[in-house]
C-alpha cells in the first residue's frame, strides 16, 4: 500500500473565483488528509487547536478514535501492556522494532551505563524547598542535565535518548524521595527498568520483588509511552524543529504536561472523586457538571469518541491485581458509579463524552502507594520514550521545516481611524 502518497483524485476548493487542485493524501489506515499546500499561503486554513489538521507524517501510533482502538507502530496496545514490558516497547517506539533477546540487553547494558545522576542534578535537589510540586522539580532537574562540559547542541538525538531514557526513573525516583524526605538511591543494573523503579522509591516495601507490582508498573509505562500529535508531543517536536538540542526539547513536553487539560488530569480526577466522597454525592456533581459548574476530570478527548483502551487497560488490571492485595477501595467503587451514571446522562451521550486513560490510572497509582501530586511526573517518566521518537522520525525520517502557523489578525490598524477597535473585525471570529 502506498503510505501518504497521492489518491488519484483532487480536492477542488473555489476561493473568490480561483480554483485550487488539493491532493488527497491516503493515510495506511485512518482518515484521508486533504494537501492544502497548493494554497501557496495565498490563502490561510483557520483551524483553532489543530482540531483538523494533520500536522506531519508519522508511522509511531495510530489511534481509531471511535472504535476507542491505539496502536504502537502496527501493534495493539492491549498486546504491549500485556505481553512485553516498557522497555521493549521503548525499543519498539524509538528504533521500529520489537527487539530480539540481543538487542534488548544491549540496549539494557548502554541505559545502565548512564543512569548515574551528575553531582549538580544532587545538589540541585538538594536545594529544593519541601513542598515544591514534583512536575515542577522535575523540570528543574531536567534543566540539569543538560548543563555539561559539552554543548548539547552538538549531541546527536541517539545519544541524548540514552542518556534521558536511562535518567528518567532515577531522577523521578529522588523526587519522589525528596518528598519524604529521604535521600536518593542508587540504581541497581540486575534489576528490569521497572524493578528498579520501584527499587529506587520503595527499597524497604521491596515491590521491586513482586511480580504483580512490577507487571503493572511495565503496564502503566507502557500505556503512557505514546499517544501521536497530543499536546505534549506537538509543543516537543514544536521546539525540536527550532533544532534546540533534544534535552530542550523533552523538557518543554514536560511543561505541557503538567496542566490538567493533559497530564495533570490524573491528579485533577483523584482530587475530584475525593471531593465527591460518596456515591450519594454523584448526581449533584453530575448535575454541576452539566451547569457548567464543574469538569469531569478523567472524561472527554480530542480523538476518542469511545471507551480509551487504556482506560479499559487500568481498570481491568487494577481488578486483577490491586483487589487482590486490598479487598474494598471505595475510590475505585465510587469511579465505577460515576462512570456508569455519567455514560447515562444525556450530557455526556450528546457529546460523546467517555472516561480517558487519566479516569483510572490516578487511582491505581493511589493503590499501588504513589502520593496524588507524583502521578504526573510518572506519565512523563512513560512519555519521554514517544516524545524522543517522533524528535528522530521529524529529524531523520519526515523531516519539515521550522513549526510555524499563520494567523487570522484581528487587531489595530496602524495609520487607520482611531476610532476603529478591534471590535470592527469582531464579525470574523468564529
Ligand atoms: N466534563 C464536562 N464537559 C466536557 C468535558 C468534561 N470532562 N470534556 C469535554 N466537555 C464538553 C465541552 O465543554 C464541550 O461542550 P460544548 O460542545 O457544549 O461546548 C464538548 O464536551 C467538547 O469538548 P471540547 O473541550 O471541545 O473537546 P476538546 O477536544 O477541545 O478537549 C479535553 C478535550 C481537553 C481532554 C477535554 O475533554 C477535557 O478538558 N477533559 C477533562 C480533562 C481531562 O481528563 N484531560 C485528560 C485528557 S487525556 C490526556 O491528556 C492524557
Amino acid at each position: 500500500m502506498n503510505r501518504g502518497t497521492n489518491i488519484k483524485e483532487n480536492a477542488k476548493l473555489e476561493v473568490e473565483g480561483n480554483i485550487f487542485e488539493l491532493p488527497l493524501l491516503r493515510a495506511s489506515q485512518g482518515q484521508t488528509v486533504i494537501d492544502v499546500s497548493p494554497l501557496k499561503s495565498s490563502y490561510f486554513t483557520y483551524d483553532p487547536g489543530f482540531k483538523n489538521t494533520a500536522a506531519c507524517k508519522s508511522e509511531i501510533c495510530f489511534i481509531d478514535g471511535a472504535k476507542g482502538k491505539l496502536e504502537y507502530r502496527g501493534v495493539d496496545i492491549d498486546k504491549l501492556a500485556s505481553d512485553h514490558d516498557y522497555l521493549e516497547v521503548v525499543h519498539l517506539l524509538y528504533f521500529g522494532n520489537l527487539p530480539s533477546k540481543e538487542e534488548l540487553n544491549a540496549f539494557k547494558a548502554k541505559l545502565d551505563k548512564n543512569m548515574k545522576l551528575s553531582q549538580q542534578t544532587l545538589n540541585y535537589l538538594a536545594t529544593v524547598p519541601k513542598g515544591s510540586h514534583p512536575m515542577e522539580i522535575l523540570m528543574g532537574l531536567l534543566t540539569t542535565t543538560m548543563l555539561k562540559p559539552k554543548n548539547n547542541e552538538s549531541a546527536s538525538i541517539d545519544d541524548a535518548m540514552i542518556d534521558l531514557i536511562a535518567k528518567i526513573p532515577v531522577i523521578c525516583a529522588a523526587i519522589y524521595r525528596h518528598g519524604q524526605g529521604l535521600k536518593p538511591i542508587d540504581p541497581d543494573p540486575e534489576l528490569s527498568y521497572s524493578a528498579n523503579f520501584l527499587y529506587m522509591c520503595f527499597p524497604d516495601a521491596k515491590f521491586h520483588l513482586d511480580d504483580d507490582f512490577v507487571k503493572a508498573m511495565d503496564a502503566i509505562f507502557t500505556l503512557h509511552a505514546e499517544h501521536e500529535q497530543n499536546a505534549s508531543t506537538t509543543t516537543t517536536t514544536t521546539v525540536a524543529s527550532t533544532d534546540a538540542s533534544p534535552y530542550a526539547s523533552v523538557l518543554s513536553g514536560v511543561a505541557a504536561l503538567s496542566g490538567p487539560k493533559h497530564g495533570g488530569a490524573n491528579e485533577a480526577c483523584v482530587n475530584m472523586l475525593k471531593e465527591i466522597g460518596n456515591r450519594e454525592n454523584i448526581p449533584s456533581f453530575l448535575d454541576k457538571v452539566t451547569k457548567r459548574e464543574a469538569v469531569l476530570m478523567g472524561f472527554g478527548h480530542r480523538v476518542y469518541k469511545s471507551k480509551d483502551p487504556r482506560a479499559t487497560f487500568i481498570q481491568k488490571l487494577f481488578k486483577d491485581i490491586i483487589s487482590k492485595a486490598e479487598k474494598d477501595n471505595p475510590l475505585f467503587d465510587l469511579a465505577q458509579d460515576l462512570e456508569k451514571k455519567a455514560l447515562n446522562d444525556e450530557f455526556f451521550k450528546k457529546r460523546a463524552l467517555f472516561p480517558n486513560v487519566d479516569f483510572y490510572s490516578g487511582i491505581m497509582l493511589s493503590a499501588m502507594n504513589f502520593p496524588t501530586n507524583f502521578f504526573t511526573v510518572l506519565f512523563a517518566l512513560a512519555r519521554t520514550s514517544g516524545w524522543l521518537s517522533h524528535i528522530k522520525e521529524r529529524a531523520e525520517v519526515y523531516s519539515q521545516p521550522i513549526t510555524r502557523p499563520r494567523q487570522l489578525y484581528v487587531g489595530k490598524v496602524a495609520d487607520e481611524d482611531p476610532e476603529v477597535t478591534p471590535d470592527k473585525y469582531s464579525h470574523q471570529k468564529p
